[in-house]
């Protein structure tokens, strides 16, 4: 898609469709009022009748205005001026791009003048913009036998907030693109069926990373390699399955100073989750492909970072594999040891997730990192507690779960905190090893943060399970791309 920014006098810009935000009902920003003057209050008139909804995000569309050169005009309805936020404002912009999709526009512009935010600044409003055209434009065919026609759209105006200045908004569309870029990655993995997405496959998409950009470096290491490590744990998961486990480790390379200690991501790459054993029921069960969308979003956010080359080093570990029955896997009792040298209890086989984390977070011990985040659709729970509209999130460091929860809230891609106090400890105590794989039916993801906790002591570590946030079911199935917004959000904000 190509961008474009205009200082132009709204009248007169030659577009498809003009989008103008409208606020209070009948009021227009400084630019829909000079195209208002301009087409002798053709829009004033169109807005006091009340024909434009007064739901959030309502639009109504317009066709050859007098006066005004746009083939349309597209009025949203932005609220309340006063309680317009970048929530209500994403909001507007999707429901302004969900008609635009419609018409086959080829080109399109925002008059994105005084759309003034309440907590938010112009570069945002800009970046957002972005995103949501992009967004808009995903379309899942790659395991469809007649593909999506090519989106008719191909180029974007936007005429800026007064106050936001043209290379403030030029980095605002690089950085807007770029994580458009890896939000979709992380949907189009997230969304291609185990029988495709496999740990080799998620290994190879890796490599082909590494092939793209010269700043980063795709390791995969095999079961073989695994168990001279000592990765009982992880390996225990892939036991019943013929799909060989991978742990693949991305390293991008972004300081100048070479051994510049780095920020990892840890994703969990389940690519089909049937429990194990202790088989789930059948319903939504295919709804466990997405079992990899942590793994994904790491993908995506290795994306957008090496795209912005950022001036961080950042390492990306994926511990991938599928969790199947059979007469090789690991059963409820069965009682393996990690790499760390813990022995764990299975008691549940469908608690799979902190079994390959674990060990990958162990072996995120070797690149003394500054944070570890891992990110996991770890537990039903965390669906039960904040459904699809907040990623759980569990922290041994305060000041990172802080951090992460204020990128998060500003990247629109919000994480909220639980407790990952000590009192739930004892839920993991095993008669018959050092620990147990689950706490019990109750304060589930909060257990499960617990089990993590053992094996991140020698570094700041966060926990984001997003069982609720990394997909939708019903009409709408499929992947988010979450929380690649708010991952990349705070990555630009580490320093060198
Ligand atoms: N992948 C699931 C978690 C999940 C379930 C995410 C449903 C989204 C929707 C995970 O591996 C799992 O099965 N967790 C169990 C843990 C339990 C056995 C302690 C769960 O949450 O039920
Ligand atoms: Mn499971
Ligand atoms: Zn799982």
């Amino acid at each position: 898609m190509k961008y474009s920014l205009s200082s132009a006098t709204p009248a007169n810009l030659s577009t498809d469709c003009l989008v103008v935000p409208v606020t209070d009902k009948t009021h227009l920003t400084a630019g829909g009022k000079q195209l208002d003057a301009a087409s002798n209050k053709a829009l004033s008139k169109i807005l006091h009748s009340g024909d434009l909804a007064e739901a959030q995000a309502s639009t109504l569309l317009l066709h050859g205005i007098e006066g005004i050169k746009a083939k349309r005009v597209l009025l949203v309805n932005c609220g309340e001026a006063g309680k317009l936020d970048g929530r209500n404002m994403r909001k507007a912009l999707q429901g302004a791009m969900k008609v635009v999709a419609g018409l086959k526009a080829r080109n399109v512009h925002f008059l994105l003048t005084e759309a003034s935010l309440s907590d938010q600044d112009g570069s945002w409003l800009v970046s957002q913009t972005v995103q949501q055209v992009e967004d808009s434009l995903y379309c899942y065919d790659a395991t469809k036998s007649k593909k999506a026609p090519k989106p008719a759209l191909k180029e974007v105006g936007l005429t800026l907030p007064e106050t936001t200045g043209r290379a403030a908004a030029s980095s605002a569309i690089k950085q807007g693109k770029a994580i458009s870029a890896g939000v979709n990655v992380a949907r189009e993995l997230g969304n291609l069926p185990g029988n495709v997405c496999t740990p080799s496959y998620l290994a190879g998409q890796c490599k082909k990373l590494a092939e793209q950009h010269s700043s980063i470096k795709t390791q995969v290491l095999g079961e073989k390699q695994m168990q001279r490590l000592g990765m009982g744990s992880l390996l225990s998961v892939s036991a019943g399955s013929d799909q060989e486990a991978k742990l693949i480790v991305v390293q991008y390379q972004g300081s100048k100073k070479a051994n510049s200690r780095p920020y990892v991501l840890v994703g969990k790459g389940i690519t089909f989750d049937t429990g194990g054993i202790s088989l789930k029921p059948g319903a939504a069960m295919d709804e466990m492909k997405f079992d990899m969308c942590g793994a994904a979003s790491v993908v995506g956010a290795l994306t957008s970072v090496a795209r912005l080359q950022l001036p961080v080093n950042v390492i990306g570990i994926i511990p991938s594999a599928e969790n199947m029955p059979g007469g090789r896997a690991t059963k409820p009792g069965d009682v393996v040891t990690s790499m760390s040298g813990k022995t764990i209890e299975i008691l549940n086989t469908d608690a799979e997730g902190r079994l390959i984390l674990c060990d990958a977070l162990t072996y995120a011990e070797r690149f003394k990192p500054r944070t570890v985040i891992d990110i996991a659709t770890l537990t039903g729970a965390a669906v039960a507690t904040f459904g699809n509209v907040v990623s759980a999130l569990l922290a041994n460091d305060q000041s990172l779960a802080d951090e992460l929860m204020s990128c998060g809230k500003q990247a629109l891609d919000p994480a909220w905190q639980l407790p990952l106090w000590e009192e739930y400890q004892p839920l993991l105590d095993s008669n018959f090893a050092d620990i147990a794989n689950i706490g019990g039916p109750r304060a589930g993801t909060i257990t499960a943060a617990c089990f993590l906790s053992r094996f991140t002591e020698k570094f700041k570590w966060a926990h984001l399970d997003i069982a609720g946030s990394a997909w939708n079911s019903g009409k709408e199935k499929g992947a988010t791309g979450r929380p690649v917004s708010l991952l990349v959000n705070y990555l630009c904000q580490q320093q060198a």
